[in-house]
């Protein structure tokens, strides 16, 4: 059996609140520097957001763990509020893929790709017809290869400008 076939995959709940937070740190840390304080608020205001979507099912996050039930990797899916598009059916809601992370350890194992497939699959059978995210450097050909596209999103910087 490949490595990662070994590792399970489960549902989060909400008493794996500070696992949630904890891995959302890990990947902002990969990322780029950002200060302990800067990381503090982040971490605070990210268990609010949390506990205040998922009784709400609005907050879906998916687990890998091994037999020992450590939690290595994690993928969560947001649903926020879309504007009206036309069509048949304009649907106000759709899903946002964040906070995916694998632990250094257990990198390029397929881990990732299995919790974003996960992620998708809880989409579709939801009824969503399209998910979005915010691909880090790390995490663009993942996306990509699982057939995700780049698109038109801009934004400006309103930080010091007149
Ligand atoms: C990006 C990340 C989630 C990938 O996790 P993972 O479990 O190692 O991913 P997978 O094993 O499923 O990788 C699948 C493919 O993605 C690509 N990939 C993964 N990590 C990569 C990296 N560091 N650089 C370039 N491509 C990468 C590869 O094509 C890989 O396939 P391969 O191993 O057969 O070459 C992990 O590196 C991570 O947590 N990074 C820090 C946080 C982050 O960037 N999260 C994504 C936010 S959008």
């Amino acid at each position: 059996m490949k490595p990662n076939r070994r590792l399970r995959l489960r549902r989060a709940t909400i008493e794996d609140l500070d696992i949630l937070v904890k891995q959302r740190r890990n990947m902002f840390e990969d990322l780029r520097h950002r200060t302990s304080l800067e990381h503090k608020v982040g971490d605070r205001s990210y268990r609010r957001f949390v506990k205040e979507m998922m009784p709400k099912g609005r907050f879906v996050g998916f687990l890998a763990e091994t037999k020992d039930g450590e939690v290595v990797a994690g993928a969560c899916v947001w649903i926020r509020d879309i504007q009206p598009h036309p069509g048949k059916i304009s649907p106000r809601k759709g899903p946002y893929l964040m906070s995916v992370y694998t632990a250094p350890k257990f990198r390029r194992l397929g881990l990732a790709t299995r919790l974003v497939k996960e992620t998708m699959k809880w989409a579709k059978k939801n009824g969503f017809m399209q998910m979005t995210l915010h691909a880090s450097r790390m995490g663009r050909r993942l996306y990509q290869d699982l057939g995700w596209e780049r698109t038109w999103e801009m934004r400006f910087n309103l930080k010091g400008r007149r």
